[in-house]
């Protein structure tokens, strides 16, 4: 089996729903269940006896060490982290504490299983560490896109955690022989995003008749890339990556903020036109801008083609249509993450959860 940190969150329930649909072997969730960790997101897993969930902090050494025991994973996944900009300008302390404390005691942990395993199993044994393009900082118009030997130069408390994390993860292997696989990727949108991220805020402001609050000019780009086709190329160099090589995930998709949220408003008022027949542009309202925002971001992923033969197999256009029709047909996912009711579902599912404690 694998562990999966941190799959109560998007892309970790977006990669449990892909491992799940296209694989045999079973998975164990380890998520501390923060604001970000949704349990409905994994709600059409529940019966799936390859699915199981622990309710653990990856901080909380012996608690993994415990499951490391038990259930003797192949690999871990490692999704786990406090995800969001604009929460680690507020509040860089849960940062410092999951990104870095927390890989730096989940390596520990790993460590000690990896280093007990027979021969066999400690050759065929992965460390896979999700991690982002951020850590490599902010473009300027014409500059080339970031490789993977681009220098690290992290602007924000959450890209200074992450780069923190992938040094981390690096210097396990260097030292340690750990086996690791790193993936630096660009910005994700699709199913199970919390809406407090750019795509699924706007998506949801939009229909609630609520400003569409754009960060400064408007200028800023990102790297789009759907996160179906991340979660295959994690899948892929969990399959076939070069031990202790970084691989950079983008979606050849820069696209400025501005623009992703007229194409949103465009393809909302062909889906679900407002009923004074305007449209939904009329809400875009220029805000302050996020401190030191990063200007571009570009993701060259030339590598992981090369080497691996992954490319995305969604489009922009079909990714954020896809993306739309999902949110206005989980009107109930959205609505139980706006009210907080989303929280209570822990404590409905706590019997499983407590089954896999142990
Ligand atoms: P998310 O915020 O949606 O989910 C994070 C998950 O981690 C949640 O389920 C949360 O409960 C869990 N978690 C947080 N702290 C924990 C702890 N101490 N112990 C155990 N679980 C904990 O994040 P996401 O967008 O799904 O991102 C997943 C990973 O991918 C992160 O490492 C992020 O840095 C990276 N990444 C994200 C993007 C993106 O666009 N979202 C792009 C590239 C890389
Ligand atoms: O690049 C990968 C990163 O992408 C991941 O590592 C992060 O975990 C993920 O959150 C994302 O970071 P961003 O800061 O790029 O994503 P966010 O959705 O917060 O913002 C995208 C862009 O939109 C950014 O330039 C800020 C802008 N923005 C965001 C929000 C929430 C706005 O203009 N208005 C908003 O309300």
């Amino acid at each position: 089996m694998i562990f999966l940190t941190g799959a109560a969150g998007f892309i970790g329930a977006n990669f449990v729903h892909h491992w799940l649909g296209t694989q045999t072997e079973p998975v164990l969730v380890l998520d501390a269940l923060t604001y970000a960790g949704n349990l409905e997101s994994l709600a059409s897993v529940q019966g799936d006896a390859r699915y199981a969930f622990a309710h653990v902090d990856i901080g909380d050494r012996p608690a993994v060490a415990a499951l490391l025991a038990a259930h003797r994973p192949r690999a871990i996944l490692h999704f786990a982290a406090e995800s969001h900009v604009d929460r680690s300008i507020h509040g860089p302390g849960d940062f410092i504490r999951t990104n870095v404390q927390g890989t730096f005691e989940l390596l520990e942990a790993t460590r000690a299983y990896w280093a007990a395993l027979p021969a066999g199993d400690q050759a065929a044994f992965r460390f896979l560490h999700v991690s982002t393009d951020e850590v490599y900082g902010s473009l300027g118009t014409e500059d080339p896109a970031f490789t993977e030997t681009t220098p690290y130069a992290p602007n924000s408390p959450y890209s200074a955690s992450k780069a923190a994390s992938d040094h981390l993860v690096r210097a396990w292997h260097h030292t340690y022989g750990l086996p690791v696989l790193t993936t630096n990727c660009s910005n994700n949108y699709g199913p199970y995003q919390f809406p407090e991220k750019l795509i699924p805020l706007m998506i949801h402001n939009a229909l609630a008749g609520k400003p569409l609050p754009v960060y400064g000019d408007g200028q800023n780009v990102r790297d789009w890339l759907y996160v179906e086709d991340h979660c295959r190329a994690i899948a892929r160099v969990l399959d076939a990556g070069a031990l202790g090589e970084t691989y950079n995930v983008g979606g050849h998709n820069e696209v400025k903020n501005l623009d992703v949220v007229h194409t949103l408003c465009d393809l909302l008022d062909r889906l679900r036109p407002r009923t004074d027949g305007q449209s939904y542009r009329r809400q875009i309202a220029f805000v302050a801008d996020r401190p030191g925002h990063d200007r571009r971001y570009a993701i060259d992923a030339d590598k992981i083609a090369r080497e691996l033969g992954w490319t995305p197999q969604e489009t922009f256009t079909t990714g954020l249509a896809r993306t739309v029709q999902w949110y206005l047909d989980h009107a109930e996912w959205v609505e139980h993450v706006t009210s907080g009711a989303y929280r209570q579902w822990v404590g409905q599912q706590y019997g499983a959860v407590a089954a896999v404690q142990a």
